[in-house]
């Protein structure tokens, strides 16, 4: 009997798979190669099921005599082992991001006379409109609260920036840039202090209280999926931070960080140099990292440990020996900020990072040093991305260009090809009709 091989996603099963795996085992006995958590990753959003769901839920298809894990998008370690006669995968693949893995499958077959078929794909289904209309109908707290974890597992770099209202996330939401290899998307959203405050023409200081900023969060998830870390500025009193760790819990946020300062809180990128910062003592801050991590109730939050060693110019020994002791009192992550032009600070930390052998995942902040590329983050061991304050400090001089423009002209003429044309705003926030 042929051996006939299927490299399937199978995150939502649809009409599409069955068809293809109908035609497959005309041709033989049918080994269905299931793409792992972080072979999907690779190249689009992660799926919904988990690779274990998924593996069961294919096992059980008529037709499907095995499934074997796929690692990696590439089918040819998996074709090199099996030797299949028959590789079926639907017409779709001929363009798009997987045309060239669809080269190598065939170069790969005609090394031992194996044969690609090809049945036409199945209009009108696909797992890419099912994920459209499942984001529409939303997530829950649960589901949305463990997928930063998940994430972590799967992802070299979870790749999140800030959102400050309904609209923005929305962006964060909705937006993706399609390679010849890929399909690239945000995973997360940052609730930042600095621009949710600017926002509400507030100073980064604390003032605006967690009350205020549940409101903004409030909207933020009203129209989003992905996951949300919390900027908690120092955390304030620690009881006071037990009580931020459930009521974010509650609401379904991933994770919360923390920064190791004390007293009125100032931006950490503030310039002028003669404003005082406090950093916590080693001692205090992680009694505040133990309770948190004592008060929260799920397995999946997260308690991310902010080091401000080099903001403070402390050095780097500092803030090794604090990242040290803050994975002892139970940080699930460690951000390490720095403002300095250049990244050589933070890569400098991450050095003597790596020989820890209790690491948690590494979180970074390029904001000043916003020239480093996200491969040479992955390569320093950096395995989050905040991209912390982008899209408000993009629209602001939008905004100030076109309120000139109108009282420059005294009409908005001028100013209406900078603008959104209305029908596009009016379809892009969607009401109930
Ligand atoms: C924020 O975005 O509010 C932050 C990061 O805390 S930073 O502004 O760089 O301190
Ligand atoms: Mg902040």
């Amino acid at each position: 009997m042929k051996t006939v091989y299927v490299g399937l996603s199978a995150d939502l099963i649809h009409p599409g798979h069955l068809n293809i795996i109908n035609e497959a085992r005309k041709h033989g006995r049918v080994i269905v190669g299931l793409l792992t958590d972080r072979a999907i990753a690779s190249y689009k959003r992660l799926p919904f099921l988990s690779y274990e769901q998924r593996k069961v839920v294919v096992e059980n298809i008529k037709g499907v005599a095995e499934v074997i894990p796929q690692e990696t998008l590439d089918y040819v370690p998996n074709l090199r082992k099996i030797k299949p006669d028959v590789v079926v995968h639907g017409d779709d693949w001929r363009t798009g991001v997987q045309k060239e893995t669809r080269e190598r499958v065939i170069q790969t077959l005609r090394e031992w006379g194996g044969q690609l078929i090809e049945p036409k794909y199945t209009e009108g289904i696909s797992s890419t409109l099912l994920h459209a209309e499942l984001k529409k109908i939303g997530t829950t707290p649960e589901a949305r609260l463990a997928r930063l974890r998940r994430l972590l597992e799967v992802k070299d770099l979870v790749r999140i920036i800030e959102a400050h209202n309904g609209l923005t996330a929305l962006i964060i939401e909705n937006t993706t840039v399609t390679t010849d290899t890929a399909t690239k998307e945000f995973d997360g959203i940052w609730l930042s202090s600095l621009t949710d405050s600017a926002a509400k023409g507030r100073p980064d200081t604390g003032f605006v209280d967690l009350t205020s900023r549940l409101n903004t969060l409030s909207d933020i998830l009203e129209v989003t999926t992905k996951p949300v870390i919390y900027d908690g500025d120092s955390g304030g009193f620690t009881e006071h931070f037990k009580l931020m760790v459930r009521t974010l819990e509650r609401e379904g946020i991933s994770a919360v960080i923390i920064e190791d300062k004390i007293g009125l809180k100032e931006s950490s990128l503030i310039e002028d140099e003669e404003v005082a910062q406090m950093q916590d003592s080693v001692e205090n801050f992680c009694a505040k990292i133990h309770a948190g991590k004592s008060a929260q109730l799920t397995d999946d939050f997260m308690i991310i440990a902010r080091i401000e060693s080099l903001i403070l110019k402390r050095g780097i020994e500092d803030a090794i020996n604090r990242a040290k002791a803050y994975i002892d009192a139970g940080a699930d992550a460690i951000m390490i900020h720095s403002k300095k032009k250049t990244p050589d600070e933070v890569f400098a930390f991450c050095k003597e990072y790596r020989r820890f052998d209790r690491k948690v995942p590494l979180v970074a902040v390029p904001t000043t040093y916003c020239q480093v590329t996200e491969s040479e983050l992955i390569q320093a061991g950096v395995r989050i991305v905040i991209y912390a304050n982008q899209l408000l400090r993009a629209a602001y001089p939008a905004m100030v260009r076109a309120a000139r423009s109108i009282l420059e002209n005294e009409r908005a003429f001028e100013c209406d090809e900078m603008c959104l044309p209305i029908p596009e705003i009016l379809s892009l926030i969607k009401g109930k009709r």
